[in-house]
């Protein structure tokens, strides 16, 4: 406490020049005037803008939130804050009168910083409240009047005819369906989010859109339309892919609100009014791809103007409003396109376009021809070793679509409700010759925030953090999703665990998690077990009791990982009972504080030989690994029931960590600290969660290390040791290793795949092997996140930049970069809720160099790689003389400093490596 009271005051000090702090880039749940919350508490934050200036804290704010712009007259604020002295800038709760239903708020922020000043007002942001209960709802659900094509089950089409007869002032559409829809106004589509509405597990939380459709709308005659497609709702779906996994209806339920310029406002629902017909959408799943039929267009068929005398009617249904919930994560956009870079013929004579990237999306084709002509696309990562074009590690997911040419004239396609993980396409039934500009790969992903880039002077490591990047996106497509290709695509908790760190580094992934965190605890067993996937489409079928080690334990995990990277408490209340449920399931499964029972996944996909006479393979007890993340998890409960200030909890789970740990060391641990699975995974997962007593510890990580020297510096581990084994050996003095392992460029390794031309993460470390032929077809995935956890200790170590635990989410910032690997430098920038933070490094002439930026309203420690502070210059000046800098405690091989925010240089001369 003394220390920080110091700290802050030398900040105090240090904040030298007067210009007026700014306040920026106001978010509302982490969204930018976001128009559907309905939590009733939201969080406000903001960030401190000081150009120049060093050491700017935040020391008390105001807020003030209105229904009205006109802020400032007071007359109708329904909140203000008053003065409140505190640094917080991020998650800062609305405490003021009940917030209505579909409401849009204004709200402002001023701050005072360290230098005494106040800043401006900020301007004004603005939140809108969503529909919050089912009363709400004035729409009713539909499905169409005709009877379906069963087989088939080709795309719905419903709609509306309306007229405004009064100017219109603003129009809002709240939309929702039982399968995936896109909606049309009078001919336009309706925003530009797609697989809408996202995926949760439907039969408890649905999620609703809103639009702001104001521009759409015109004087007079007006049509709405809506098309919908089987997605995870109803189409073949899970392993052993089954239909109706939800339910077999498809459904609309759409409501607009309509607010006239004289106040007065309009309601158009869906109701038994609406007409439903078909129309070039013959068939749409996720596996299997689209087939679109353009001589089915109906034209012009969400215009006031078109004849729907031939269309049917709708049915009305009962279908449950209690379960609707406001959008919470970024929606699926259209991303990055991608032009051909090679179009080639295969020896098996296929006509194949390169599109250089894996990505998950689809293609957009552009095709003169006759009507009745038939082109098929269809979708690869790879192809083989002959040249060929390979779809057997797609298994069951056909991966085609299909477009049947109305002709006549240029026409263009793209697929609806479907999407595939490829990087090549095969094109058959193309009138003429396929030419560059023709065809358009379009990447499709949640619109997460882009946060993070590393890079240094390793061309293989940068392609690596491409590769993780790219897995990433094509694996955030609404949930964290094992694989975008095969008949899979599924929320795989393990997965997800082990890489939710690394992709809050490259993205802002916190309402994505946000989000998949409850449907995590909602889909939990009563018992606490969690499912193996979330949603969990699983278990209809008969498949998942779910509680396998490393894979439930995304429970614990995932909450306290979104908790370390963004610092907001309100996910870890969220998941708390979800949290403390799984822990107790491990518990009552566990006899003498041993869990050895149940089924698991182990250290999925680990190094094992086929003729394995010497038993090189690395297998690890899954027992052990079980009682491991047993330990884990429970320690994370701890520390947030320390968090949440649940005191008794906290006392509680401590106790039971201790024996479940005296159960690990009785068991598995002989008295010298040999584990008896003598394996990497087993001395990575003892030490980085702290199973084994202080006086064993060295002398693991003295065997982890001789077995990775014995493997010829090769890693050994799979999904459950990999994301760890850089941190074990980085904290117990191996950085050396670590970078060994990263830089190792055969198989088993992060480079063996880059070496290999991957443009993502594998799912299995030899994907392709080094003769070229591939791995099995039953699991072989080339866009597969898991492996590319790696990254986060790129960022947090190679560039260093980490947060601290007393100030989570980067308030606390360390800085800690580690020189190695024959690297001469690397960089990482890293955009928190306070601004962004820079770690630039390199070796140049004998000296290292180092460029940090500290965003305002935080502190740093920055460590500097050399003996002696004397060594050290800042901006050209001894570091005893630089502003805004104070000394703290050495480390050995680092010079520290505590520092506020501001850029600082730091040059020293080069350590010995
Ligand atoms: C998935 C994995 C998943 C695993 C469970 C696979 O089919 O693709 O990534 O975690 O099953 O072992």
């Amino acid at each position: 406490m003394r220390k920080l009271t110091l700290l802050l005051l030398a900040l105090f000090m240090a904040a030298f020049c007067f210009a007026q702090v700014k306040v920026q880039h106001l978010l509302t749940e982490n969204q930018p005037n976001p128009i559907s919350i309905d939590a009733l508490t939201p969080r406000f934050s903001w960030q401190l803008f000081a150009a120049d200036k060093r050491g700017v804290m935040q020391i008390a704010y105001e807020i003030k939130v209105s229904t009205f712009t006109g802020l400032n007259k007071g007359k109708h604020d329904v909140w203000n804050s008053g003065k409140i002295t505190s640094d917080q800038s991020a998650y800062v709760p609305y405490k003021g009168e009940t917030l209505l239903p579909a409401q849009k708020y204004y709200w402002q922020v001023k701050v005072w910083d360290n230098s005494g000043k106040a800043s401006e007002w900020s301007e004004p942001a603005t939140f809108r409240m969503g529909l919050l209960t089912s009363a709400d709802w004035k729409a009713q659900w539909i499905t169409p009047g005709y009877v379906e094509d069963s087989l088939t089950r080709p795309s719905p089409l419903f709609r509306k005819g309306f007229a405004l007869n009064k100017k219109v002032a603003s129009a809002l559409a709240y939309i929702t369906s039982h399968g995936l829809y896109e909606a049309q106004i009078n001919g336009h589509r309706v925003g530009d989010a797609y697989l809408t509405p996202g995926w949760t597990s439907y039969n408890k939380r649905l999620q609703y859109q809103v639009y702001d459709v104001t521009s759409l709308l015109q004087p007079g005659k007006n049509a709405v339309g809506a098309t919908l497609g089987n997605g995870w709702y109803r189409g073949y779906f899970g392993y052993d892919p089954k239909p109706n996994l939800y339910g077999k209806d498809i459904a609309l339920l759409f409501q607009m609100e309509v607010t006239y310029t004289d106040g007065t406002k309009e309601t158009i629902v869906s109701d038994n009014s609406w007409k439903s017909s078909t129309g070039p959408v013959r068939f749409a799943e996720i596996y299997y791809g689209a087939t679109v039929d353009n001589r089915m267009q109906q034209k012009n068929w969400s215009a006031a103007s078109f004849d729907d005398k031939s269309w049917s009617g709708v049915t009305v249904k009962d279908f449950p409003k209690n379960i609707l919930i406001a959008t919470y994560n970024e929606p699926v956009k259209k991303h990055e396109t991608f032009k051909p870079v090679k179009i080639f013929k295969t020896p098996k004579g296929e006509q194949v376009i390169d599109f250089g990237q894996n990505l998950v999306g689809w293609v957009q084709m552009k095709v003169s021809g006759h009507a009745g002509d038939k082109i098929t696309i269809s979708h690869a990562e790879v192809i083989d070793k002959e040249g060929n074009f390979y779809t057997e590690n797609l298994r069951t997911a056909r991966s085609q679509d299909t477009y049947i040419l109305k002709g006549g004239g240029e026409e263009s396609f793209e697929p609806q409700f479907t999407w595939q993980g490829f990087r090549f396409i095969k094109v058959e039934g193309y009138p003429g010759d396929l030419k560059p500009e023709d065809f358009t790969a379009v990447a499709l992903y949640s619109d997460m925030k882009p946060m993070g880039s590393f890079s240094c002077s390793n061309a293989l490591i940068n392609q690596l953090q491409h590769n993780i990047q790219w897995g990433q996106k094509g694996n955030f497509l609404d949930v964290p999703t094992d694989c975008p290709q095969r008949d899979e695509r599924l929320g795989w908790t393990g997965d997800a665990q082990v890489f939710s760190r690394t992709a809050t580094f490259n993205m802002n992934a916190h309402n994505f998690f946000a989000k998949w965190l409850k449907d995590v605890a909602a889909d939990q067993y009563p018992s606490g077990s969690v499912p193996f996937v979330i949603p969990d489409v699983l278990r209809p079928t008969g498949g998942s009791l779910g509680g396998s080690t490393g894979w439930a334990d995304v429970s614990t995990i995932v909450p306290w990982n979104m908790y370390v990277a963004y610092g907001d408490k309100r996910i870890l209340e969220d998941q708390y009972t979800s949290m403390k449920a799984w822990v107790n399931y491990m518990q009552q499964r566990s006899k003498n504080d041993l869990w050895n029972t149940g089924n698991h996944f182990g250290d999925w996909l680990f190094y094992s030989l086929n003729d394995d006479t010497d038993g090189s393979s690395a297998i690890t007890n899954k027992y052990l690994i079980a009682q491991c993340f047993y330990a884990y998890s429970t320690q994370l409960l701890i520390n947030t029931a320390k968090v949440l200030g649940k005191t008794d909890d906290e006392n509680y789970y401590t106790a039971l960590l201790a024996k479940i740990k005296d159960a690990y060391l009785r068991e598995y641990v002989t008295p010298n600290g040999l584990i008896s699975s003598d394996t990497q995974t087993a001395y990575v997962l003892a030490l980085e969660f702290d199973m084994l007593p202080e006086n064993l510890r060295q002398q693991a990580a003295t065997r982890l290390v001789n077995n990775i020297r014995r493997y010829g510096d090769h890693l050994t581990t799979g999904f459950l040791g990999t994301p760890y084994i850089c941190h074990v050996l980085s904290r117990f003095g191996y950085s050396n290793i670590a970078y060994r392992l990263l830089l190792q460029d055969t198989y088993p390794s992060w480079l063996y795949p880059v070496k290999m031309g991957a443009t993502t993460i594998w799912e299995r470390w030899d994907g392709i092997r080094p003769d070229g032929t591939f791995e099995t077809p039953t699991m072989n995935s080339y866009n597969h996140y898991a492996y590319g956890a790696i990254g986060d200790w790129m960022y947090r170590v190679i560039a260093g930049i980490d947060t601290k635990d007393e100030g989570p989410g980067y308030k606390q910032i360390i800085i800690k970069p580690t020189i190695g690997g024959k690297l001469q430098n690397a960089s990482a920038d890293y955009e928190t809720n306070y601004g962004k933070i820079s770690s630039h490094w390199n070796l140049d002439a004998g000296n290292f160099n180092l460029d940090v930026e500290i965003p305002a309203n935080t502190t740093a420690t920055i460590y500097i790689p050399a003996n002696s502070g004397s060594t050290v210059m800042e901006n050209g000046k001894p570091l005893a003389s630089a502003t805004g800098i104070t000394m703290a405690e050495p480390v050995t091989g680092y010079v520290v400093v505590n520092a506020g925010s501001g850029s600082y240089k730091f040059s020293t001369a080069a350590p010995l490596q």
